[in-house]
């Protein structure tokens, strides 16, 4: 075992958590009124998801929500983020509230308060309404204005009783999988539609935090999923595809949230796809409507080469150093308190909380347990990394770990565990992996020194 984080280096606030996504946990995904969502549209079409997999019942969250809040309260975590399916809140993505949907949420919040664990809650986690995306989707300025008229409705409910409020998760894969390489719902081949998303998607975020203020909301913000980007070496030609990556996957989202501005490389690289007329006057300044928090997820590294690679003009990522996870990914804490401090040098100090983090491997349960070994050096050499960044002097304020339950991740179906509790799906039992004995006990250690 390398290296192991010291609780006492986490101030006393800090949150332990763990995170999941609607789609990805709950199932039910015609009950209580919720309508489709583009994702339920994707995973029907043969030969999108591995297996044929959809998220028709996943991990049964919807009906055994009380069960699995007990097991966050028996693992000690102090918070837990998870995110609102806008088809249950708005079935077709505009009108009034269907009851029924903010009802589940509302129970599910109620019992994590009354179990001492700080409701996290993500408005987007990439199930969009179906009819909005057959009105255009992301692309269409109006899903960001149907987008803020959302967040407004589930605030007006949910804000007496939830701190903080994520308004996107992660919009580089909403616009970039979802409308460019296709390997996301709702699975278009547009590269210029990409953009446009990725402007409507920021536009929408903005709107967004504005509506939550309107509710007296004091903790927004959202969650980028970042990569320090290493070239492989220093031919000009790497560097400059470098550069361009870390255009695309960082600085595409931060500069203009932080900055009020799109990056002019940036702007340059995309010339040949997009003049950018989708932008409006006063975009830029929504788009940097103040926020609070910045969530950052962090799996990986990219290294660039020039290799030729989909998606990334006259270049792309290289292979991974040392044993990657079962998803090909690369495994280095180092990059995590890299891209920590990087925000701080390069942004400003603004609260930073992991709202992500953690891997996949091929897990087996043997006797009544799973002992996830790797997966247990990932967790604890990424929360070490955390307390590097807070030593650098980074204001990092919490750490969730993806996930609570292993998931339907995506288009890899069920394939995928990242849970630190292993879900059997054809019983829905559940099984506290190593992993998650072990994150368990550094959250109950960090605790205990405040007693
Ligand atoms: C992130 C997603 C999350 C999960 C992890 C593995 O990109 O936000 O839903 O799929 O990757």
């Amino acid at each position: 075992m390398s290296q192991r984080p010291d609780p006492a280096a986490f101030p006393a606030d800090f949150l332990f958590g763990a995170a999941t996504a609607a789609y990805q946990i709950e199932g039910s995904t015609t009950a209580g009124g919720r309508g489709r969502s583009i994702w339920d549209t994707f995973s029907a079409i043969p030969g999108k998801i591995r297996d044929g997999d959809t998220g028709e019942v996943a991990a049964d969250h919807y009906n055994r929500f009380r069960d699995d809040v007990k097991l966050m309260a028996d693992l000690g975590l102090r918070s837990y983020r998870f995110s609102i399916a806008w088809p249950r809140i708005q079935p077709g993505g505009r009108g009034p509230v269907n009851q029924q949907g903010l009802d589940f949420y509302k129970q599910l919040v109620d019992e994590l308060l009354a179990n001492g664990i700080e409701p996290w809650v993500t408005l987007y986690h990439w199930d969009l309404p179906d009819e909005l995306e057959q009105a255009g989707g992301w692309p269409a300025r109006e899903t960001a204005e149907r987008f803020a008229e959302y967040a407004d409705l589930t605030a007006g409910a949910l804000s007496d009783r939830i701190r903080f409020w994520t308004t996107l998760n992660e919009p580089w894969c909403s616009a970039f999988l979802g409308y460019a390489s296709g390997e996301h719902a709702p699975g278009r081949h547009d590269q210029a539609a990409s953009i446009a998303a990725v402007h409507h998607l920021l536009l929408g975020h903005g709107l967004a935090v504005q509506a939550l203020r309107g509710h007296g909301v004091e903790q927004a913000g959202l969650t980028v999923n970042l990569y320090p980007v290493t070239p492989v070496d220093d031919d000009p030609a790497v560097l400059d595809v470098a550069r361009r990556i870390d255009g695309l996957q960082n600085r595409l989202f931060l500069d203009p949230v932080l900055k009020g501005a799109y990056p002019e490389d940036v702007r340059a690289d995309l010339a040949p796809l997009t003049d950018f007329a989708f932008e409006r006057p006063g975009d830029a300044e929504t788009i940097a409507t103040p926020i609070d928090v910045l969530g950052v997820n962090y799996y990986s590294r990219h290294r660039a080469t020039v290799s030729a690679m989909p998606g990334v003009a006259q270049g792309g990522v290289a292979g991974p150093h040392g044993d990657p996870t079962a998803m090909g990914w690369e495994v280095d804490p180092t990059g995590l308190t890299e891209i920590l401090v990087r925000i701080k040098d390069d942004y400003r100090e603004i609260p930073i909380y992991v709202t992500e983090n953690g891997s996949a491997y091929d897990d087996e349960v043997v006797d009544g347990a799973v002992h996830d070994v790797e997966r247990t050096e990932y967790v604890a050499s990424h929360v070490a990394a955390c307390a590097d960044a807070i030593e650098q002097g980074v204001p990092l304020k919490g750490y969730f770990l993806w996930s609570l339950l292993d998931n339907f991740e995506w288009a890899h179906g069920y394939a995928k565990r990242f849970g630190m509790v292993h879900v059997d799906y054809a019983t829905q039992e559940r099984t506290v992996k190593d992993s998650g004995r072990w994150y368990a006990d550094f959250v109950r250690s960090h605790r205990d020194l405040q007693r």
